[in-house]
């Protein structure tokens, strides 16, 4: 059985949610189930070696070994294993992921973390450096994002204060919790909702998921941008939030924050600017006289931002920061018990121990960095981004989508995206394939400013358009994947897989 023809068959010429609920009564028949899991098996059947290239080449640890391994051996081992996942990203191959990457800087955030690593700011009568870091951290950030102009609508400064996270979807999800609980204090809305644009990040998903928080999406318009209108028609009694993205994930696009966030203020709600991506960019590209318009606390209807550190504000992976206009709405954010066997408990996050360490090297990045550092890396980043541009602009085959900064997604109408991503694989690339529209974007990073780099990606870019259009049938790679995963109906059947692939992650080779 093809899930293709369960799916798309019976099932995908009714309507989408019936054929939904459909699948999930049909997938309790144990025949249905076995074959449904038979599908996936072969769906996924070659996967498994990418996910786990070590297997059968390093020693497999299922249980404890009996006598600890001596430290030297492990330290070779896995500097071997870094060596080797680092020449990728290292050489500028890759969109996203790392967005500093020098060796020094690296070296730099190492030590640091070294002399911090057993700070826990739970703890804080043991680590009071870890709470003077979060709250420095928090302060420069909010500085940033306009706190200093900040005023409110009795003409007060605001009082931005805000929490350091483990990365943004943990900043996102405190904020969604926090609006959730605002709203449920203080105007009684059981029913939660928030509006938000399709183009969003998905871990507003997660959090409606997680909050019982009803997804209201708003559809974008012909430039990418989250459609004001239909936001205005989305907001009702039950929305907690609006929120829009400085700029987004897929196409790296700015929303128009000041139109979403006073329709937001004109209702009495709150608005959420998710700035994780463009947070430690779009200031400085704005002092470098790039046009970007207001996103931050400076209009007066934007009550949070989510900002990562870890992405352009080039700290060590696992930290972000989450701001909030005053700090009344930020205390629904926290959790505190008082009754527990335990003691008077609190914690201002989802996670109750935390990595002072990472704090300490959030602090040292933004510190060692400062002003100079960021305006040159910002300067050196859109520079870069521009001359890429250029270059996709002199290949007919292909469109950017949208006028973004530096995170550019790009479509054909005239060859399979997909299969041209799968080349640029080929060639050493990872680039983030992206769908509705079929796309895919490179998000440019420090790495990709080192000399000759920019020129690589589009000449790879140009000759893998070539290929295809050559060749334009071809098996393997991942368009197959994105290709089934566009044609099945049913998209509970599209999540089933994902969390197959998921179990994957976690398997290790049989004894
Ligand atoms: C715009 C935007 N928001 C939120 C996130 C989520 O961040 P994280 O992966 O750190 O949880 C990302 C990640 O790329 C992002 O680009």
């Amino acid at each position: 059985m093809d899930i293709t023809k369960l799916t798309e068959g019976a099932l995908g010429r009714i309507d989408p949610r019936l054929a939904t609920g459909a699948y999930s009564v049909l997938k309790r028949l144990p025949f249905v189930r076995r074959l449904v899991e038979r599908e996936f098996d072969s769906m996924l059947g070659d996967i498994g070696d990418s996910v786990r290239p070590y297997s059968g080449k390093t020693e497999t640890y299922r249980r404890l070994p009996v006598e600890g391994r001596s430290r030297e051996e492990l330290l070779d081992l896995m500097g071997e294993l870094q060596a080797q996942e680092a020449d990728r990203w290292r050489d500028g191959y890759v969109s996203g992921a790392v967005y500093h990457g020098d060796a020094r800087h690296i070296e730099f955030l190492n030590r640091v973390y070294a002399i911090n690593s057993q700070a826990n700011p739970l703890h804080a009568d043991l680590w009071p450096s870890t709470l003077k870091y979060e709250a420095e951290v928090i302060s420069m950030t909010a500085q940033m994002l306009g706190a200093g102009e900040a005023v409110n609508d009795d003409g007060a400064p605001a009082e931005v204060c805000g929490s350091v996270s483990s990365g943004g979807t943990e900043s996102i999800l405190l904020a969604m919790k926090a609006y959730r609980d605002r709203a449920r204090a203080q105007r009684r809305v059981r029913h939660p909702e928030m509006v938000a644009p399709v183009t969003a990040h998905a871990a507003f998903d997660k959090a409606a998921e997680y909050f019982n928080i009803k997804m209201v999406k708003v559809p974008i318009g012909a430039s990418y941008k989250a459609d004001v209108a239909e936001a205005r028609k989305a907001i009702n009694r039950n929305t907690v939030v609006v929120v829009g993205s400085a700029p987004c994930f897929p196409h790296g696009i700015i929303d128009p924050i000041a139109d979403l966030s006073e329709l937001a203020r004109a209702r009495g709600v709150g608005f959420h600017t998710d700035a994780c991506l463009g947070g430690f960019v779009l200031p400085w590209a704005e002092r470098l006289g790039y046009p970007v318009p207001w996103f931050d606390f400076r209009l007066p209807g934007v009550t949070s931002i989510s900002a990562d550190t870890h992405k352009y504000g080039y700290a060590a992976k696992g930290t972000s920061v989450v701001l909030y206009r005053d700090p009344a709405l930020r205390r629904f954010q926290y959790y505190t018990t008082t009754d527990w066997p335990g003691g008077l408990y609190f914690s201002p996050t989802f996670a109750g121990s935390r990595p002072g360490a990472l704090s300490a090297a959030c602090w040292a990045a933004l510190v060692s960095i400062g002003e100079a550092g960021y305006l040159d890396a910002t300067h050196k980043i859109l520079e870069t981004a521009a001359s890429i541009k250029q270059g996709l602009r002199e290949i007919p085959e292909i469109e950017i989508l949208g006028e973004p900064l530096w995170v550019i997604a790009f479509a054909s109408e005239e060859v399979d995206i997909y299969r041209v991503m799968d080349h640029m694989t080929e060639r050493g690339w990872s680039l983030n394939g992206l769908h509705k529209p079929s796309c895919v974007h490179l998000c440019v990073t420090l790495r990709h400013t080192q000399a000759g780099v920019a020129e690589r990606f589009v000449s790879d870019l140009k000759e893998a358009v070539a290929h295809v259009k050559s060749q334009p049938k071809a098996e393997g790679g991942m368009a197959p994947v994105y290709g089934l995963a566009a044609q099945i109906p049913v998209r509970t059947v599209v999540g089933e897989l994902l969390e197959r692939y998921i179990d994957l992650m976690y398997e290790i080779d049989p004894e």
